[in-house]
């Protein structure tokens, strides 16, 4: 079986689908492995390190793909690449599914069988192959490290000769796997932390970190969390409720990290400017939703804005900030899912369609959509 791993073709993309770890796993198991040349710079990985591991690398797109099973990539491959990926062939990534349509159907037409990593089923056999949860928890950390360098202050408490240093107070909205790792890293940095969400079970997460839990706690949010474990869009009255509280806390706080999420819709606005506005200068606030539509007013996709003195950071792929660390845990993902598909004698691909994994995550197979939530019937 010959697995492929792309260069990534996207500018904003540096992480690598593939790490020297999992290229050893993987031709221990009897496959081999192509990696496109310089596929690992981005995540400052050179191809004699792949090379050491044991696959071979390919000078270009097609030289790489040529003959290949299956197709290891970050983000869904654009439409050059298609043209070089064989009929049948494994594609395994972030491939957006809620994204462009166009872009689906271009997989379908290219006769690959897609597998989309985001739409891992969240239970325990597959957690090592949960990209959602390997990345954002990168993200979480990420945020309060960008947090702390545009921040012109000191995070922790520090009491000298020349005065006393107040620790920085931190507010995490959305305490899912991001925001949970958001306010861990921020404890670390000595910072004071405060958190919210809509879900009840993440209060005594919360909690259980050294953070205080601020929520509108009526009946609804009783009721806000779904049988998935994800947050539900919460009506105008909640919302209103929520900005209150929140505009009070907002006026004490350092730094806002953002990071909640409604899976399949866009991102729910948390912050406007009237809370902006009542924030000190110098404060700064992190959109980590800010490609979903952002949590924060005035976010923008890519770019730093200062309004009053205070910055409001949206950058695009956090994970990809902190690119090497990404692509060690996605490559893992990857190659895990990848294992239950292989004989275990042969190494050879050995595909079980029904199963629950493959179900879920396949989006494109033999020229059609075939994932239910995206053929025309959905
Ligand atoms: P996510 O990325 O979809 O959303 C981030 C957070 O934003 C969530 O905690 C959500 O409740 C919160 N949120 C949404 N709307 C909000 C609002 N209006 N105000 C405040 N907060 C809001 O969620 P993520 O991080 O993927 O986690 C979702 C759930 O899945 C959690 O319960 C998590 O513990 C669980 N999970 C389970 C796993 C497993 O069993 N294998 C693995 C990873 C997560």
């Amino acid at each position: 079986m010959k697995i492929a791993v792309l260069s990534e073709a996207s500018a904003d993309e540096s992480r690598v689908a593939v790490s020297a770890a999992m290229i050893k796993r993987l031709v221990d198991r009897g496959a081999s492995v192509a990696v496109q040349a310089g596929a690992g710079a981005g995540s400052r990985v050179p191809d004699n390190i792949f090379k050491d591991a044991g696959a071979t690398i390919g000078k270009t797109a097609p030289a790489t793909l040529k003959g290949s099973d299956v197709v290891l990539c970050v983000r869904r491959p654009n439409a050059t690449q298609l043209k070089s990926i064989p009929k049948g062939a494994l594609v395994l990534g972030m491939l957006e599914p809620y994204g462009d349509k166009s872009d689906l159907e271009a997989m379908a037409n290219a006769g690959v069988s897609a597998f989309s990593m985001e739409l891992m089923p969240r239970i325990t056999r597959a957690q090592v192959m949960d990209v959602l949860s390997s990345q954002a928890n990168l993200a979480g950390y990420q945020a309060v490290i960008d947090a702390a360098g545009e921040f012109d202050r000191a995070m922790p408490m520090m009491m000298t000769a020349a005065g006393t240093i107040p620790a920085a107070r931190v507010f995490v909205m959305g305490a899912g796997v991001a925001g949970l790792q958001a306010i861990a890293t921020a404890r670390r940095l000595g910072a004071v932390v405060s958190a919210t969400d809509v879900r009840p079970a993440a209060k005594e997460q919360v909690e259980s970190l050294g953070g205080k839990f601020i929520a509108v706690e009526n009946d609804e949010f009783k009721q806000a969390e779904t049988a998935g474990g994800y947050a539900k869009e919460m009506s105008d009255d909640y919302k209103k409720q929520q900005a209150e509280l929140v505009l009070a806390h907002m006026a004490k706080q350092d730094i806002v990290i953002t990071t909640a999420l409604i899976p399949g819709r866009p991102a729910p606005r948390l912050i406007t400017k009237q809370m902006i506005a009542a924030m000190r200068p110098g404060s700064v606030l992190i959109d980590l939703a800010v490609e979903r539509g952002g949590n924060v007013e005035g976010s923008k996709a890519g770019q730093t804005v200062e309004v009053d003195g205070k910055k409001i950071v949206g950058h695009k792929n956090v994970p990809g900030r902190i690119a090497a660390t990404a692509s060690e845990l996605y490559a893992k993902n990857l190659a895990s899912f990848l294992e239950t598909m292989m004989d275990k004698e042969s190494g050879e691909l050995a595909v079980n369609w029904d199963d629950e994994l493959v179900t879920a995550t396949l989006l494109t197979r033999d020229g059609k959509v075939v994932h239910p939530n995206f053929t025309d019937k959905a």
